[in-house]
């Protein structure tokens, strides 16, 4: 089965938001990833709830919320409200992961989990049936742009077996440095979703670039 495609907005062209979302509309891409940074849980910051509340008017799918903010706790409906159809806290920012989570459901969303690149599958054992998504990062949180990791491939693949060991839905989603040339690998070792912003808005052809991660 192809992964599900998550273009990343934050490498979109900032002044051209409607283009770029509608870009994204008529390609064969399956969610909107949008990452809020706080300049705190991450050393950058990049924009919030009024301009997802605008990219939600334009975009006719899923909008799957990447929150590296500290305490993400605080704004759990407020993300509903302007729009989330997934939204995912960072394991390192939860202290009550498993109330959020539980949160996160009960207001009608999916809910996801973001491991930073030093942050063991392991230690999601005892919540996986609570999450509907965990986002591995595969550069450190922060920046569009940057290299992949190698060593998320035994992530992936040591959180697929345990996804299902225990038969639950849970979704591997990747992010951060997916391009065409490491998209099959992934895929092969257990993902589900791709996030990807630079390969496909510093591409010639976006578009084109979105149906060829479909299709590697
Ligand atoms: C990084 C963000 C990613 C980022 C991916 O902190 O979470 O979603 O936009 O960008 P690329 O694909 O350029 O690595
Ligand atoms: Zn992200």
């Amino acid at each position: 089965m192809p992964a599900l495609i998550a273009p990343s907005i934050l490498a979109a062209d900032f002044a051209n938001l409607q283009r770029d979302c509608e870009m994204v509309n008529q390609s064969e891409a399956d969610w909107f990833h949008l990452d809020v940074m706080d300049g705190v849980f991450v050393p950058n910051i990049s924009f919030g709830m009024p301009v997802i509340q605008a990219i939600s008017k334009h975009a006719k799918k899923t909008i799957d919320v990447h929150l590296m903010i500290v305490q993400p706790e605080r704004y759990l409906e407020t993300f509903k409200e302007v729009g989330a159809d997934v939204l995912t806290v960072h394991y390192e920012a939860s202290t009550h992961l498993h109330r959020s989570l539980q949160s996160i459901r009960g207001l009608g969303m999916q809910a996801g989990v973001a491991l930073n690149p030093h942050t063991s599958v392991s230690l999601l054992a005892d919540t996986l049936e609570d999450i509907d998504l965990v986002c591995l990062m595969s550069v450190n949180p922060g920046f569009g742009g940057q290299s992949f990791i190698e060593g998320t491939y035994r992530k992936v693949e040591q959180l697929r077996k345990m996804i299902d060991e225990r038969g639950c839905n849970t979704k591997i989603e990747i992010d951060g440095g997916v391009k065409a040339n490491n998209a099959r690998q992934l895929i092969d070792a257990g993902a589900d979703v791709l996030v990807a912003g630079s390969f496909v808005f510093r591409s010639e052809d976006p578009v084109a670039t979105i149906a060829e991660l479909k299709r590697v």
